[in-house]
């Protein structure tokens, strides 16, 4: 598949077969991310992948909003570590590194997507949850940012497109 086939027939999937996703499909997934380019190559990213025990764990305590999110097999919840950047945030010039590190993370999030998507896998982003508690849920160090978790599965669903802005709609003219 190439990517513009795959940026194509990508949706976010809402509802998964049980069917089990392997370790090494996973961690294909994961390569995509950590070939993705960041500030400074910095890479500010890190991942958990949360399976049976840790979903009943962020279950249990409430984490996310939509219960369908505890059916897909695998979450990968998506982490960002402001403290990565070596230069001192200048303002008005570096954006601040809390910004730098989960703007870093969403393009690795989105090369892991694309990349599921080649090997037959659905994903929904989900950052509907609760993203103080997360950290306490799974131990994750205060300041890591938690902007959205991951779902990975087989497809019981074949959305149809949603609606996109035109190309007018979105290219700016200059006045
Ligand atoms: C950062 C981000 C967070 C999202 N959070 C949620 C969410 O919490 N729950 C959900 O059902 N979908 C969530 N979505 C999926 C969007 O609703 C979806 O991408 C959008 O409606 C377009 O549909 P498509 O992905 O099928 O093209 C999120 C998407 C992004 C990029």
């Amino acid at each position: 598949m190439d990517v513009k086939k795959a940026i194509e027939q990508r949706r976010s999937i809402r509802k998964y077969k049980q069917d089990d996703v392997s370790d090494d499909l996973v961690r294909k997934v994961i390569e995509a991310a950590r070939l993705a380019p960041s500030g400074n190559n910095c890479q500010p990213w890190r991942f958990l992948i949360a399976r049976d025990e840790l979903k009943e764990k962020l279950k249990q305590d409430g984490i996310i909003m939509q219960s369908w999110v505890y059916d897909a097999p695998v979450l990968i919840v998506c982490c960002a570590d402001p403290r990565v950047y070596q230069k001192k945030h200048v303002d008005g010039w570096d954006d601040a590194n809390v910004l730098r590190s989960v703007r870093d993370l969403s393009i690795a999030a989105e090369h892991m997507v694309l990349r599921a998507e080649e090997l037959g896998l659905g994903t929904c982003y989900i950052g509907w949850i609760k993203k103080d508690e997360i950290k306490n849920t799974l131990d994750f160090p205060d300041h890591y940012q938690v902007p959205y978790l991951i779902t990975v599965g087989y497809a019981d669903e074949k959305p149809k497109p949603r609606l996109r802005k035109t190309y007018d709609e979105i290219v700016l003219n200059p006045k």
